[in-house]
């Protein structure tokens, strides 16, 4: 028996990518149907991932929390090299694209907060002048509660 520990090689299982990441062989096999991730095939068809895999996938895994696209996340691998792992620069690059996609996201949450405080009390839940039914409503703008009643004719008066 030899006293000589294993040396890993550069390449990686599947099991050993969903082992060091935590996501599910399922998802990986789907992010590389997507493109995100690729992998070579040893001569008995199975697959190996380049050790810098990992770090792509838990740059999927960051994107996922912060409700990010997969196909926005393609677009980002896509100005990335193949055969290497993100670096810090790349990092910084993507971070600040998704910085920027969030801080659009806050202003749209902070926009429908207002115009659901809005609906506090009014609970008309009018598809004609409700702003959170119908945002692009032109008589929304000019406060909550109904804009157009029906008209009463003169026979429905009490
Ligand atoms: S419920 Fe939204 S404006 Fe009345």
């Amino acid at each position: 028996m030899s006293d000589e520990k294993p040396v890993p090689t550069d390449l990686l299982t599947v099991g050993e990518v969903a082992r060091r990441t935590g996501v599910a062989v399922s998802a990986l096999h789907f992010y590389e149907r997507q493109g995100l991730i690729s992998s070579t095939r040893t001569p008995g068809g199975q697959r190996r991932y380049a050790r810098h895999v990992i770090r792509r996938v838990s740059v999927i895994q960051v994107a996922k929390r912060m409700g990010i696209p997969l196909a926005e996340v393609g677009e980002v691998f896509a100005d990335l090299p193949q055969d290497r792992m993100p670096g810090k620069t790349d990092w910084r690059r993507i971070s600040e694209r998704w910085r920027g996609r969030l801080e659009v996201r806050r202003r749209e949450l902070e926009r429908m907060e207002r115009e659901l405080v809005e609906c506090i009390g009014c609970g008309c839940v009018s598809l004609r002048s409700c702003r959170v039914l119908n945002p692009d409503d032109e008589l929304g703008t000019d406060g909550s509660g109904p804009r157009l009643l029906p008209e009463i004719q003169p026979d429905e008066q009490g």
